[in-house]
């Protein structure tokens, strides 16, 4: 059954929130609201980005090894928290964002401090990255549109890349969508649960199988970052099997249904 949230225009809603809230909007804190916001609560905010990006380093390198991105791209910016802490150490980064309000205040901020590694879109651009992240974004749409994007954003990912996606997977009291709304003036940001094994199986199409998992708990809602590693494409791979072949033995090469056929006939 379809509710008013279901049906909520989440794209004109975060629209609104970034022309007349966008730091607050991110991380919902009093300092950051525009009538009380000073230089220093801008540099704290964008310090939690590099608190993430620790986080997200620590966590492929246990899991995958060496985390060397060339190139990154963040899926709902923001006014780029986690962009600008991903364009310290990775050359190119671009962020996506459906919020025009959002994407100017993050090229407001590039620019004061001549960032020039990162581009900000409204859109997905149609390209592949060593990197792909979506942190504290997908929550807010609902998850039917959601797995759609998921899937967009795991087709962009190179091979031997690396992907963070974050989802909330549960409520606490239950309910699939909430609507949490702290301040009457703007609109309500929307709380969408994920169905667990819907986004697994997206990453298992998209020949993503290496993950790692972290949970995110912030009640009334739990949920996961997924870390995961698509498989290198090793060069030559073909040559060397048909180089093998030539000097092993036939019968390493055989199919377990060949194999049961041969001790049949044995
Ligand atoms: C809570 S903020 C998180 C921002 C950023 N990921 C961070 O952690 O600092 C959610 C962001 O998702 C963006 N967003 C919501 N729906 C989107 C969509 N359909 N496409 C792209 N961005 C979207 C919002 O405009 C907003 O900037």
């Amino acid at each position: 059954m379809q509710t008013t949230a279901d049906r909520r225009n989440t794209d004109q809603d975060w629209n609104a929130i970034g022309a007349a809230e966008p730091f607050w909007g991110v991380l919902v804190q009093p300092q950051f609201k525009m009538d009380a916001l000073t230089p220093q609560a801008v540099e704290e905010f964008y310090t939690t980005g590099d608190h993430d990006m620790l986080r997200y380093t620590e966590n492929f390198e246990r899991h995958f090894g060496p985390f060397r991105p060339k190139s990154a791209l963040d899926f709902g910016c923001g006014v780029g928290r986690i962009a600008f802490a991903m364009a310290k150490g990775i050359p190119s980064v671009v962020g996506v964002d459906i919020s025009e309000g959002m994407l100017a205040r993050a090229a407001k901020y590039a620019a004061s401090r001549r960032i020039q590694n990162v581009e900000w879109m409204k859109e997905l651009p149609n390209r592949t990255f060593d990197w792909v992240n979506t942190h504290i974004v997908l929550q807010h749409i609902p998850a039917d549109r959601g797995l759609k994007i998921i899937d967009q954003l795991l087709q962009r990912v190179n091979p031997g890349g690396w992907v963070s996606l974050h989802v909330v997977i549960y409520n606490e009291q239950g309910a699939e969508i909430t609507a949490h709304q702290p301040v009457e003036s703007i609109p309500p940001m929307l709380m969408c649960c994920y169905p667990l094994g819907e986004v697994i199986q997206r990453f298992h199409q998209n020949d993503i199988i290496d993950l790692a998992f972290l949970s995110t708990n912030h009640s009334p809602h739990g949920g996961l970052i997924i870390f995961g590693r698509r498989k290198e494409v090793v060069a030559g791979a073909h040559a060397s099997i048909r180089f093998l072949k030539r000097f092993l033995p036939l019968s390493l090469f055989r199919s377990p249904r060949h194999e049961s056929q041969s001790s049949q006939a044995a």
